[in-house]
């Protein structure tokens, strides 16, 4: 999510450090920062909002050191502002921590350290860190980071420097990347290869658990529990370009293969032994077992997600649920009865018609939730209660991991409501949790498979590239996906393509269904498994080419079927997480092999701020 840069060595610390994170601008960040060390004391600079500001800032008073560290901030804990901007140092500043990722116990970690006196100057999981990095530091800073690391939770990467030890950087990776490069008596590091691009090639890549003392000669790795660990560095022989991309050809690819990280971020630290945590929502219990009717209004993807969570709400709840595009609602007189929670959801947070929709429905009454990507967007300031998303910038036009971390915030609502309004017993709603919790490892295996389901949608995708027409079907929470997967073909290949209920095939549509005509069907809910399996037929019967989207040990649809694309058994309501992404592949081999510039669709835009 955010960006990291961090120097050691004989030149000002300063200049190199903003230049790395320059070169991670493309991740996208709100505020930004560094800290260098000098003459025994650190200094820190740091502002809300672009480079730019804080270049202004360094040129105005460039701290000396040349030993220092860097931060790009997206938001996680409290709004983007000068004070919740990375660096954070303990209340001496004699310790400086730049951290990208979540600390899941921090407030109990907080609630300790204010019990014991400690005043914070930010609302951020990190300064924490920083206050326990100061409070184990005896001489030795791997020490105390192994000390303060071992005391939280989570998934992060952390840099750590002291004005006691002005020749040492101490990192620690645990989930989030963290690469090292070695120069000529100088060693960077940070957390994506392109920062390091303007001074090396010689690199290192951190595995999740290890952590490392950095000085101008090398570094000394081990593991937190002190296990040596000795890996050979190697040399990177990617451009920028290909280095900002991860080495994918597209930033949509690699936003695909991002998903299991980021369905385990949407999680992380919100589901505590069942119990689901929201850390920006507000109302109370009896707020929640007051809902009478869910509103859930968005645009395009967002919008897509929203149906999904629909048939969710309405099913684990029991509570009506409407779900309408934004802009048709924002001309509609709707009518709001007491007792609505409207979720406005959206990517950007910026959409001018959700905008509209939302505080249309919260000028009459509902209670607005926002369900958005990023923190502080406009969305959130019009919003009651807010659930973020947690996908990190996306930058594909195209969204992909910001619709399934749309669908996890949903699912851990729905979950939270149904414990408190009693529609979810002890049982089912620790089954809806372990589902949830088991979807990141089941996301990362169906895109690693060995059988290879990018393989797979890459051959079908160059059977599809030159047809022209394309329909998509599906019943309940399958339709959903359909409507999401058609939408991804068409805005990237520029073919025509639509998604119905399996159900409406027969009253209009069958009569374009011809020799050929490609069929995709999405069929995972048992509960009209058989009812979608006659369309199917009906389909097959006028000479459709048909490729479906079924679970692993589903035997029954290859007889009906000319392709399956198969995903890891769930629970059936939380199947989209999973058959979304076959067909986010399919869409994307399809404009491939057209040879269409995948990221940067015709006449879109990533957010659509006018009407
Ligand atoms: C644009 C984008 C879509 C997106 C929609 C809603 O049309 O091209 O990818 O789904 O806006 O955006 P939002 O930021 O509100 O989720």
């Amino acid at each position: 999510m955010c960006g990291i840069m961090g120097y050691v060595g004989p030149r000002p610390a300063s200049p190199i450090i903003l230049q790395g994170l320059r070169r991670l601008e493309y991740r996208g960040y709100d505020s930004a920062g560094v800290a260098v060390a000098d003459a025994g004391a650190i200094q820190i600079r740091k502002a809300a909002g672009k480079l730019d500001r804080l270049e202004a800032l360094l040129d105005e008073s460039e701290p000396p050191g040349r030993l220092g560290i860097g931060h790009t901030r997206w938001a996680t804990h409290g709004p983007p502002t000068d004070s919740n901007a990375h660096p954070h140092a303990d209340p001496t500043t004699r310790f400086a921590i730049v951290h990208n990722g979540i600390i899941e116990n921090f407030f109990e970690l907080r609630q300790e350290l204010v019990e014991a006196g400690a005043v914070f100057t930010s609302d951020t999981d990190t300064e924490v860190l920083a206050h326990l990095i100061a409070e184990e530091y005896d001489g030795d800073l791997t020490e105390a980071v192994r000390r303060a690391v071992g005391r939280a939770t989570g998934a992060y990467a952390l840099v750590a420097m002291t004005a006691d030890e002005p020749d040492t950087l101490v990192a620690v990776r645990m989930i989030s990347p963290l690469v090292i490069g070695f120069g000529e008596g100088e060693t960077f590091l940070a957390s994506g290869i392109p920062a390091l691009l303007d001074h090396t090639r010689r690199m290192l890549v951190m595995e999740d658990g290890e952590m490392a003392t950095i000085t101008r000669d090398g570094l000394r790795m081990e593991t937190i529990a002190g296990v040596p660990v000795a890996r050979e560095a190697f040399e990177v022989d990617w451009d920028v370009e290909q280095a900002e991309k991860g080495g994918y050809p597209h930033f949509m690819l690699k936003e695909i293969f991002e998903q299991p990280r980021v369905v385990a971020d949407s999680l992380l630290g919100r589901l505590h032994d069942g119990e689901v945590v929201l850390e920006d929502v507000g109302w109370d219990a009896d707020f929640e077992r007051s809902i009478e009717k869910i509103w859930i209004t968005a645009c395009g993807t967002a919008f897509h997600a929203g149906l999904a969570g629909k048939e969710m709400f309405e099913g684990l709840l029991r509570i009506p649920t409407e779900a309408v595009y934004a802009h048709e609602l924002r001309y509609r007189d709707p009518i709001v009865a007491p007792h609505s929670l409207t979720l406005a959801i959206s990517q950007s947070g910026e959409t001018a018609d959700t905008l509209a929709g939302a505080r249309l429905l919260s000028e009459r009454g509902s209670r607005l939730v926002a369900v958005t990507n990023v923190v502080g967007s406009a969305l959130t300031h019009y919003s009651d209660d807010v659930i973020y998303t947690r996908a990190g910038l996306e930058i594909s036009v195209a969204s992909t991991k910001a619709y399934t971390a749309m669908l996890v915030a949903q699912y851990l609502l729905a979950l939270r409501l149904g414990q408190t309004r009693g529609t979810l017993d002890t049982a089912r709603a620790a089954e809806v949790a372990a589902a949830l919790e088991a979807l990141p490892d089941q996301v990362e295996s169906l895109l690693k498979r060995e059988e290879g389901i990018d393989e797979m949608a890459r051959f079908l995708g160059r059977q599809l590239a030159g047809t022209d027409d394309i329909y998509f079907i599906g019943r309940g929470l399958d339709y959903a996906v359909a409507t999401e997967g058609s939408l991804k073909l068409k805005e990237i290949s520029y073919l025509h393509s639509e998604a119905m209920p399996a159900g409406e095939l027969k009253h209009g549509t069958l009569a374009l269904i011809t020799e050929g005509t490609p069929v995709i069907v999405v069929n995972t809910q048992q509960h009209v498994y058989d009812k979608t399996v006659s369309a199917l037929q009906e389909v097959k019967a006028r000479g459709a080419s048909v490729i479906a989207v079924a679970y692993d040990d589903d035997t029954e649809i290859e007889h009906y079927t000319d392709h399956v694309l198969r995903i890891p058994r769930t629970m059936d309501l939380l199947s989209p997480v999973l058959s979304i992404v076959p067909l986010q592949l399919l869409a994307y081999h399809v404009a491939d092999a057209r040879g269409l510039d995948i990221d940067q669709p015709r006449n879109l835009a990533k957010s659509v701020t006018v009407e």
